[in-house]
């Protein structure tokens, strides 16, 4: 079996950290493991190895207690003298679970990266199986009847009714009062980006390293350059990918990371004029039709939304839904533009059920007073993480109005991302002590590897390349291309220059960009623009696997 050579390696790599318990993967339970402060490791998820590492709560107050993070490796394969370490991962959200990440990717990262690494995966304090978990509701059917079926996957539009703004400002008032009311352990302000910074690092020294390896998508890099900021000499390898500005998100102010939003939606429309009707259902042949055509169909679900039934569940196509569902089609443009285009040419024709299938999710059922825990948290823990380490914000309804409307002249997708400000807006958990800057640092002791896409629709070119100069020495590798991440804008140049980094520490010239392999309305002849080599095509293989994982385990929204 392939589990038992790869662990057998392991043994003879890892002397320093293992302590590997016999049980079977089967029976494998987190519930199960002690929490030490040592890597214990346990066999999980069918070849890969868990363990739990005891953290303080407070780093700065042992008496505050401790937290348990739930780490899961795919391990190396190699000998012990090619062994370079722990790679640390993490697929953004804020909320996501490292540990869904590794089991779901771990392979294909290790396809790009190279085997020598541990491939660690962790959930970051307060998320999922680390504890304490965030958690504001009690129970499964309490969360579901704060949020109804689908609306715990989209952002509510705040331009879905004229009170939208001020409807949200008051379920955020709640959500803080349920935060600071839930808190009897006194741990939710302890879920901060900096605390998780220092957790890496502790995972770090726990398996025998000084410096961090680290690749982190989305809000991950908001993570890798915390990290950067806090500990510059602690530097090792260093990737952050899809980069968010750090000013904008320690200010709760994400109208900045909006700049290249509606360019993605303006690729997809000037993409499905010129690629036909065979390749682009909802083409007209130009660029202005597809345009009114798209604005029409805004107008009407607005003023007329579509119920759908199917034998599965049921539900209501709306202007939320609708525009959540084209905001998403442009993290990872090349997988979802042609359904895309479809679902909006059905839904021209009067049919809702194309693109409320694709995400469709059966109506909620539980049982209603379990005590199993929760496991995806992702909608609390965003909250927690993102309002916690944020300015607190202090906006009236009327402020928070003048927000919107001023976010809107930058994109018309501001009425998805402005919720973040406006949900904050009830958070009341701030430690005085959390991270407020300097958002840089003049001497990291290695060189960030920052990567940006020409039209990020969430984490724009201008804040990669603000990040990169925050950390100089830093280089920033464009990839020429929609989407969110190196993942949602698939390029084995790209790819390459990741593999270079961490096996050589060799950063590409600045200035270098590189193109997407794949295109975004494929033709039937074949979904790749070039011809590819076998290695080419296994590396945007796995970098598509792992776009799907960080979808997956980041799907839940703010409230
Ligand atoms: C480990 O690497 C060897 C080749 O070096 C390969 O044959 C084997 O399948 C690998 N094991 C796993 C679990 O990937
Ligand atoms: C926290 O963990 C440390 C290290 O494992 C341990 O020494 C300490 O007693 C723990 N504190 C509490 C309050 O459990
Ligand atoms: C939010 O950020 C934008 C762009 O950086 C800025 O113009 C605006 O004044 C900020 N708004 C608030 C409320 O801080
Ligand atoms: C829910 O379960 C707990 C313990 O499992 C029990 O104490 C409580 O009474 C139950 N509540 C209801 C409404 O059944
Ligand atoms: C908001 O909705 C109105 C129609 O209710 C529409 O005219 C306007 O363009 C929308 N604004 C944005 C930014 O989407
Ligand atoms: C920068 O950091 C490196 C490695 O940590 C160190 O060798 C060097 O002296 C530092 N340079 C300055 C100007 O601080
Ligand atoms: C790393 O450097 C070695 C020696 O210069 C070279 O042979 C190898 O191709 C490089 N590996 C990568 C992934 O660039
Ligand atoms: C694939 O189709 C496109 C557009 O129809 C055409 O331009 C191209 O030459 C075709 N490629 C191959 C390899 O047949």
């Amino acid at each position: 079996m392939a589990f038992v050579s790869r662990s057998m390696k392991l043994i003879a790599v890892t002397v320093l950290v293992s302590s590997l318990q016999v049980m079977a993967d089967s029976e494998f339970q987190w519930t199960k493991l002690q929490a030490t402060d040592k890597l214990a490791w346990t066999p999980c998820y069918s070849g890969l190895q868990c363990s739990l590492l005891t953290v303080p709560l407070d780093y700065a107050s042992p008496a505050a207690g401790n937290a348990s993070i739930a780490i899961a490796r795919y391990p190396a394969n190699c000998t012990k003298s090619e062994y370079r370490g722990p790679l640390l991962i993490n697929p953004g959200g804020p909320g996501g679970s490292g540990v869904d990440y590794v089991v779901d990717s771990g392979a294909s990262i290790a396809t790009i990266i190279g085997e020598q690494y541990d491939i660690v995966g962790f959930d970051p304090r307060g998320v999922s199986y680390s504890t304490p978990t965030v958690y504001l509701f009690e129970t499964d059917a309490e969360r579901a009847l704060w949020s109804l079926p689908l609306l715990n996957t989209v952002f509510p539009s705040l331009n879905q009714s004229v009170d939208a703004v001020a409807q949200q400002w008051a379920r955020g008032q709640i959500l803080g009062q349920l935060a600071v009311n839930r808190n009897e352990k006194d741990y939710i302000q302890y879920m901060t980006t900096d605390n998780t910074a220092r957790d890496m690092l502790r995972i770090t020294q726990t398996f025998g390293y000084e410096k961090l390896q680290y690749w982190g998508v989305s809000y991950g890099s908001v993570l890798g350059s915390t990290f950067a900021a806090m500990f510059p000499d602690k530097i090792g390898r260093v990737v952050v990918d899809g980069v968010l500005n750090m000013q904008a998100w320690f200010s709760a102010n994400l109208t900045s990371e909006m700049v290249d939003t509606d360019k993605v939606l303006q690729i997809f429309i000037d993409g499905c004029a010129a690629a036909g009707p065979d390749a682009c259902a909802f083409h007209a042949p130009t660029s202005a039709e597809i345009t009114a055509n798209l604005n029409a169909l805004f107008s009407s679900i607005k003023f007329q939304p579509m119920p759908v039934v199917t034998s599965v569940s049921y539900g209501i196509v709306d202007f939320t839904i609708l525009h959540n569902f084209i905001f998403d089609a442009f993290v990872t443009p090349y997988a979802l533009f042609a359904t895309l285009a479809q679902s909006l040419a059905d839904l021209a024709k009067g049919n809702a059920k194309t693109l409320y299938s694709v995400n469709e999710v059966p109506p909620f059922e539980c049982e209603c007073n379990t005590t199993t825990p929760f496991h995806a948290n992702v909608y609390e823990a965003e909250l927690a993480i993102a309002c916690g380490d944020a300015t607190p914000v202090s906006d009236t309804v009327a402020e928070l109005q003048a927000f919107y409307a001023s976010e809107r002249t930058v994109s018309s997708f501001a009425d998805l991302w402005g919720n973040l400000r406006v949900l904050c807006s009830g958070w009341q958990l701030h430690r005085e002590d959390r991270f407020k800057g300097p958002f840089g640092a003049p001497n990291v002791s290695f060189p960030l590897l920052v990567i940006g896409n020409t039209a990020d629709p969430v984490a724009p070119l201008v804040g990669a390349k603000a990040t990169a100069d925050a950390f100089p020495g830093s280089v920033l590798l464009t990839i020429n291309s929609p989407g969110h991440t190196s993942l949602g804008a698939p390029s084995t140049c790209a790819l390459g220059y990741l593999r270079e980094y961490f096996q050589n520490g060799t950063l590409p010239a600045p200035g270098t960009v590189c193109q997407p392999d794949n295109v975004l309305f494929p033709t039937t002849n074949g979904t790749t623009a070039r011809g590819l080599d076998a290695r080419r095509e296994e590396l945007l293989i796995a970098g598509r696997t792992i776009g799907q994982s960080m979808r997956r385990v980041t799907a839940r929204k703010f409230v």
